[in-house]
């Protein structure tokens, strides 16, 4: 990294702190006031404690009366201060993290599919889950930091100015100390942190595990997914006593140098006591300031270790997210489209996932109101990518798509999509209730309403039925609505797409995933919604096709045939002539069979 992106960073990094955090100026203020407060205390009590000797030396009641309460005067001072560094602290990283993780996850959903297709799930839980907390913790290091200088400098003042000979005795001791327990202290967090990452390993397992355990207990692999779990299982604890054992030799090894740090001043101290130079009192009074410069050090020592997680995080979420911008997003001068009639119009579209590999390629095709168009055509035919242009779930290369004569571009994602809905092949359900998820496009959804759309989807039967669904409408639906078969969520959606009343409506293969007996529920609560509306299908049914108004016959990435089935049943060694012989006629046959295309 050169010099100007350095800058560059940094001051992306004040930008996104003083966004978030400096926001709280006062907060900071006052909780940075009461850690200098504090440690003004420590050097006070030190002092107090010194002329406290001096009091005894002399035979001094009054004095040493004088004194014994100060010090418990001070520390009920201190005792403000102590509350204030906790609170105002806790609640300046407490208020950062909330609004970090607030904006996050807004930001998160103005994003469009594309970047949600590039950035690994893992990575964005990861910002949430470490980086933010990471800001959150260094804003409490800050409460080492703050009065750092104030005890280094106050503190070596005083020293000096107690003896200058015992100053400059403990300046040659004490950075060598500091050196080599700062370097042990290395050598032990570096330890630490590979045994974290080896506990992160068992719970990837564990996670895998969880989320795939369908797949493992179809394979009877469950002894085989034991024993990997156990070897990471112990892998983790041996690095862990590791860590331990190394730990336990470096600690008393700090404390041994410590004690000889403190030894080798007591003993300088201790002859110019001794000889006369030094009162008893000061030597108390200098241990205890040198103890104060030592904190201070280090926490002006844990200072670059800080800035760089500082800015570290705050890379990876302005990077992952915050700076992300939106690539699908509403032209400032786009119009709302309060109502439509529905016409959609390709004309010479081009689209790649990945520049290079075009997916579609000068795509042209009319969708009148009301009109059914199927599209057809093998896996990786580039259906679902059309599919996907119509809402602008991505834009296109080249060309454009219209609806009413609109170019999508030109008005606004919202309004857009409010005329629009989709089935896919296989619905996610949210956690709620089952009514919830039928009102999800809907909130001002009654229900009546919600109810009538449940019976046009064919769902009201199984929902109202207590033995399926105990609490009816009100059932909350598990994780991904797990307790329900694909046919019974596929109902759901037809019923929420229903309560929508889009003009435009997308079906991506929604009856492929299902079994026979489903599929015919389904179908028939799918004709009901596509009654009247501009829909897309992409089939993988004979019946669904052969109405159509149009089909569209995709092979690689371009429209290789189109018309009616009468129509292209007649070009003769057309693509379309032979599925229909190879695929639909066979379905034509046996007819409770539906042949995926
Ligand atoms: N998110 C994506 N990123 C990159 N390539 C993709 C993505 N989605 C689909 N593709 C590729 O685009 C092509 C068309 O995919 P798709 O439209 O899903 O086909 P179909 O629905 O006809 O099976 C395929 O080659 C597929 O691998
Ligand atoms: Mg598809």
């Amino acid at each position: 990294m050169d010099k100007s992106d350095g800058a560059d960073l940094s001051r992306r990094v004040w930008r996104l702190l003083g966004a978030y955090m400096l926001r709280d100026k006062w907060l900071l203020f006052v909780a940075l006031l009461s850690a200098i407060g504090l440690s003004g205390t420590g050097l006070l009590s030190a002092k107090i404690m010194s002329d406290l000797f001096d009091a005894l030396k002399v035979g001094n009641a009054a004095k040493l009366n004088l004194y014994s309460l100060a010090i418990v005067g001070v520390y009920v001072v201190r005792w403000f201060f102590v509350y204030g560094e906790m609170v105002y602290f806790a609640e300046a990283g407490q208020r950062l993290g909330l609004r970090l993780r607030s904006a996050i996850y807004t930001h998160l959903q103005s994003l469009s599919l594309r970047f949600f297709n590039k950035q690994r799930t893992g990575a964005l839980m990861s910002t949430i889950n470490n980086d933010v907390p990471l800001l959150q913790s260094s804003i409490a290091s800050l409460k080492d930091l703050a009065p750092a200088p104030f005890q280094v400098i106050g503190g070596i003042a005083i020293c000096i100015w107690i003896s200058p000979k015992l100053s400059l005795a403990a300046m040659i001791v004490i950075p060598l100390m500091a050196a080599i327990i700062n370097w042990l202290t290395k050598q032990i967090k570096g330890i630490t942190s590979r045994t974290q990452d080896k506990l992160s390993d068992v719970n990837t397992i564990m996670e895998e595990t969880l989320s795939g355990i369908r797949v493992i207990q179809s394979f009877s692999a469950e002894q085989h997914e034991i024993a990997r779990f156990d070897r990471e299982n112990h892998n983790a604890k041996e690095l862990f006593m590791q860590s331990v054992r190394r730990q336990a030799n470096l600690k008393p090894s700090v404390d041994v140098i410590g004690a000889i740090g403190i030894s080798f001043a007591l003993w300088v101290g201790g002859n110019l006591v001794v000889g006369h130079q030094l009162s008893f009192a000061h030597l108390v009074y200098f241990i205890g300031l040198l103890n104060q410069v030592a904190v201070g050090l280090n926490g002006l020592g844990g200072a670059k270790v800080t800035w760089e997680q500082i800015r570290a995080a705050s890379e990876r979420i302005l990077d992952n997210v915050l700076d992300v911008e939106p690539d699908i997003r509403s032209a400032p001068d786009a119009v709302s489209l309060p109502e439509i009639q529905g016409l959609i119009e390709f004309r010479n579209v081009d689209f790649a996932y990945v520049p290079g590999t075009p997916v579609l390629s000068n795509i042209s095709f009319t969708m009148n109101p009301g009109e059914v168009v199927a599209v057809v055509g093998k896996t990786g035919s580039g259906k679902s990518t059309i599919a996907d242009l119509i809402p602008r779930f991505y834009d296109p290369d080249a060309g454009s798509v219209t609806v009413d004569g609109h170019d999508l571009r030109a008005v606004t994602v919202q309004s857009l999509r409010k005329h629009i809905a989709i089935v896919p092949q296989e619905t996610m359900l949210f956690g709620g209730t089952i009514r919830d998820n039928i009102a999800y496009g809907n909130p001002d959804a009654t229900d009546e309403m919600v109810e009538q759309a449940a019976r046009a989807a064919n769902a009201h039967d199984f929902i109202s039925n207590p033995n399926v669904l105990p609490d009816g409408y009100n059932t909350i639906v598990g994780e991904r609505g797990k307790q329900l078969s694909g046919g019974q969520r596929q109902r759901v959606a037809i019923a929420r797409a229903l309560i929508k009343n889009p003009r435009i409506l997308i079906l991506d293969e929604a009856t492929s995933a299902l079994d026979n007996q489903s599929e015919t529920l389904v179908q028939q609560a799918l004709d009901e919604l596509m009654q009247g509306r501009t829909t897309l299908v992409i089939a993988h049914r004979l019946s669904t096709v052969v109405n159509a108004d149009r089909i569209l016959v995709m092979q690689n990435g371009r429209i290789a045939e189109s018309g009616t089935h009468a129509e292209l049943l007649r070009i003769p060694d057309g693509i379309y002539a032979q599925l229909y012989e190879t695929q639909f006629r066979w379905e034509v046959e046996t007819p409770q069979v539906g042949a995926p295309l």
